[in-house]
């Protein structure tokens, strides 16, 4: 077909041709701006899922759709490195300086901006890499303890005000949050409980691994009633099917059911491989419709690239002990899997893996679904790592 209109996009955050089977959760979080945005209380949303799934994507949709409400967002994705401070100062700063544009939510917003400026002085002392511009002074009692559970909360809490007082609400967008520090987590946490407290129409809507859940558990006992955790999966098998067929019946071509059922089996709904194997099956077929062998003959290009792309930026962030681990997990098949059967693989205790299983569990390649069990985060990474580390002398 021709690559020209090929409507596929497999990529971190590449938005889909169809975003397939999302319409229930979008709709739940639509509802909660719009509640939020009149003054009426309900949860922020955390959604959690394997990588690859689509959460970024869902987020970036969901902003979209918070601006085309009207309420005013903040869009930050936190980084392994740095702080949530540093990385949240500047956008916070940007949504105020918009919502001083508006006459009602000026004074406010202004205000706002002297705890920002506050806040950054104070905490630079603990968190160096906070770097914003100050568009006024300090005011002094103002956001501005050094402390960054209060001086947090007592921002987003002026924040919250100015988004009030100019009809609207705030709502923070932040993508793998599962990366951010526990204490600084746990300043989130408290900040959003305070602000839920006042009503101030301020909402997180975050993305993060599985782990995210135990995280802010961990972090604040209340969290886990605080926040709404919806799942984000692969997709059922209609809407996986709907995200293959319909980009291409919008190019006017046509895919045989039996084409269709193979990708399905091949991704088992995975999103990121719809992607891929979307793309490829379009690059394989010369005619409408797309055929059982057309997707046949993609499959290996398909795999190849997943494997130079999507799996191998994550094996290429480990030590060579990390990958040891995980190809013995590997082995014993997808999983999830008991501590002692990995250990037992290594022909190791159990509690010398702990340092190795933790880093891997820091890094966002594995979590523990529920204890003493670990899983892969990343779909298939089983198969990916007997494909990568193949030989039977892995072990040494
Ligand atoms: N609902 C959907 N229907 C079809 N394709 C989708 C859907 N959601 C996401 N995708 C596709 O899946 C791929 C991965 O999406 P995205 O980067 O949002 O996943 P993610 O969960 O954020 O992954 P990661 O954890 O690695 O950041 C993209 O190519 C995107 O186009
Ligand atoms: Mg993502």
């Amino acid at each position: 077909m021709d690559p020209i209109r090929n409507p596929y996009a497999p990529g971190a955050g590449s938005p889909p041709p169809e975003l397939a089977g999302r319409d229930e959760l979008r709709s739940s979080i639509n509802t909660a701006l719009q509640r939020i945005k009149i003054g009426r209380p309900d949860k922020s949303i955390l959604m959690v899922g394997l990588r690859g799934v689509g959460k970024t994507v869902l987020l970036d949709n969901i902003r979209e759709m918070a601006e085309s409400l009207g309420v005013q967002t903040l869009r930050i994705e936190a980084p392994e490195e740095r702080s949530l401070p540093a990385i949240l100062a500047p956008q916070l700063r940007q949504a105020l300086l918009r919502l001083s544009l508006n006459e009602r939510a000026r004074a406010a917003a202004h205000r706002a901006l002297r705890g920002l400026a506050g806040f950054a002085k104070a905490l630079k002392v603990k968190f160096h890499d906070i770097e914003v511009g100050l568009d006024f002074e300090a005011e002094p009692g103002l956001a501005d303890n050094g402390d960054l559970e209060h001086d947090l909360q007592a921002l987003l809490e002026e924040a919250g005000i100015a988004a009030r007082e100019g009809g609207t609400a705030l709502a923070l967008f932040i993508d793998e949050l599962q990366y951010v520090e526990e204490d600084e987590l746990a300043a989130l946490i408290t900040a959003m409980h305070r602000v839920a407290q006042r009503r101030l129409p301020v909402i997180l809507v975050g993305a993060g691994l599985p782990q995210l859940r135990g995280r802010m558990g961990r972090a604040k006992s209340y969290a886990e009633r605080l926040f709404d955790f919806p799942i984000v999966d692969r997709l059922p098998r209609p809407a996986a099917i709907q995200a293959i067929l319909k980009p291409a019946q919008d190019e006017g071509v046509d895919i045989e059911l039996a084409a269709l059922e193979y990708i399905f089996e091949k991704t088992r709904g995975y999103p990121y491989f719809l992607q891929e194997w979307g793309k490829h099956t379009w690059e394989a077929a010369t005619v409408s419709p797309i055929t059982l062998s057309d997707v046949e003959r993609a499959s290996d290009s398909a795999v190849a690239a997943l494997d130079e792309s999507f799996f191998r930026v994550r094996f290429d962030r480990l030590t060579p002990v990390e990958k040891t681990y995980l190809r013995a997990m590997a082995e014993i098949g997808p999983g999830p899997h008991r501590s002692g059967d990995i250990a037992q693989q290594l022909q190791r205790e159990v509690s010398s893996l702990g340092p190795t299983r933790s880093q891997l569990i820091a890094k966002g390649m594995i979590w523990s679904p529920s204890h003493g069990d670990t899983a892969f985060t990343v779909p298939m990474f089983d198969e990916f790592m007997k494909r990568i580390m193949p030989t039977s002398d892995w072990r040494n």
